[in-house]
């Protein structure tokens, strides 16, 4: 600066060290702006400070140790200052990213989607509440169950075709009581008449397994529910007003159902249950096959050898019991014409089937 002696002229340092603390006491927004301001400061080409030490050599040889020690302490202050700066920065930037990477509580939810019952459980909750109702109790067997229980007590013949493997899953034919997986739901029956004794009123839904080829409307694996009665003098008339009752409250009042004679080893007289078919209407069409009718359960008086073989009084005591597929009544209530839908596990076709009301 021309014709100003080093007294009179503002002394650098000095102008220097205010400006800093000013821009510094202002603070930086971005690091962009943080790296300008380094730069501006300390930037080792153009920076204001290596600047300061630059004039030291014009200056009068007495003066260049203070003005020395006088650049470095400013340059000490401002480089402290400066990475005071860059920690304020980095802290708030960790700030910004914890917050935006935090859950943001007021983003609508993601529906989960939620699974639905299985056409199977809805019919067969539907059938527990009517049999609820009528006063009966809901058994349980096991799935794999002896040749005693699901043939033997239930007055099947030693070479009955039933037993046969062609139909019958053995798992241990050779044991004494081979081992299998239960053909039906009747020998719940047996157990639960073993167990309790009479009188007795139960249903006993549950899976149960045949060779079967799979076709429309075969399975080797389904559905049945069973409904045992023990009580003195019930008769054949008890079963029909339980049937007519049971189906006329699960397919409509007004439902016909007609009892025609037929053979189970475990029951005498035993009977099939048939219902006025739902399709036609009782006109006759396909799905009965022209007669207006559809078999949709067995049934019968309990054979006084199964009662004999629970311990229990046929001279004292009788019953009825019936027996019908699940997975058929699911069809029918549904309208669906293949079995195999229901086992395919297709959610499209699953989840589209509303509880029965
Ligand atoms: N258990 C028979 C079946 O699987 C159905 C049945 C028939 C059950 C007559 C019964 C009955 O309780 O009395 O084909």
């Amino acid at each position: 600066m021309a014709g100003s002696g080093p007294v009179s002229s503002p002394d650098p340092i000095a102008q220097l060290l205010v400006s800093f603390r000013e821009e510094s006491a202002r603070g930086v927004s971005s690091r962009a702006e943080f790296e300008a301001l380094k730069g501006r400061y300390l930037g080792r080409e153009k920076g204001l400070v290596p600047a300061l030490f630059l004039g030291v050599r014009e200056l009068p040889p007495e003066e260049r140790a203070g003005y020395g020690a006088r650049a470095n302490a400013a340059k000490r202050e401002i480089e402290e200052g400066i990475a005071r700066l860059g920690e304020t920065l980095a802290r708030a930037e960790s700030e910004r990213r914890e917050r935006t990477a935090a859950v943001d509580v007021t983003l609508p939810g993601r529906r989960t989607r939620a699974g639905s019952l299985h056409p199977v459980t809805l019919v067969r909750r539907r059938i527990e509440e009517i049999f609820l109702r009528m006063g009966y109790s809901i058994a349980d067997g096991p799935e794999i169950e002896s040749d005693f229980h699901n043939f033997e007590a239930l007055n099947f013949p030693p070479e009955h075709p039933a037993r046969d493997a062609q139909d019958t899953l053995f798992l241990d034919r050779k044991a004494e009581s081979p081992l299998l997986l239960r053909t039906h739901t009747s020998p719940v029956q047996i157990r639960e008449m073993r167990k309790r004794g009479a009188p007795l009123k139960i249903i006993a839904p549950g899976r149960v397994y045949r060779n079967e080829s799979v076709d429309a409307t075969h399975q080797p694996v389904f559905h049945q529910v069973e409904a045992l009665v023990v009580d003195k003098e019930i008769s054949m008339a008890d079963l029909k007003g339980t049937v007519e009752a049971f189906f006329g409250a699960l397919f409509g009042a007004g439902t016909r159902v007609r009892i025609i004679p037929t053979f189970f080893p475990f029951v005498e007289p035993g009977a099939d249950v048939q219902m006025g078919c739902l399709f036609c209407n009782g006109a006759g069409c396909r799905t009965c096959k022209g007669s207006g009718w559809m078999e949709i359960a067995g049934a019968g008086e309990v054979h006084p050898a199964v009662l004999r073989a629970c311990g229990i009084d046929p001279e004292e005591w009788s019953g009825f019991a019936f027996g019908l597929g699940l997975d058929r009544v699911a069809m029918m209530l549904y309208e669906f014409p293949d079995l195999r839908l229901l086992f395919e596990g297709d959610e499209r076709f699953l989840s589209q089937l509303a509880p029965l009301s």
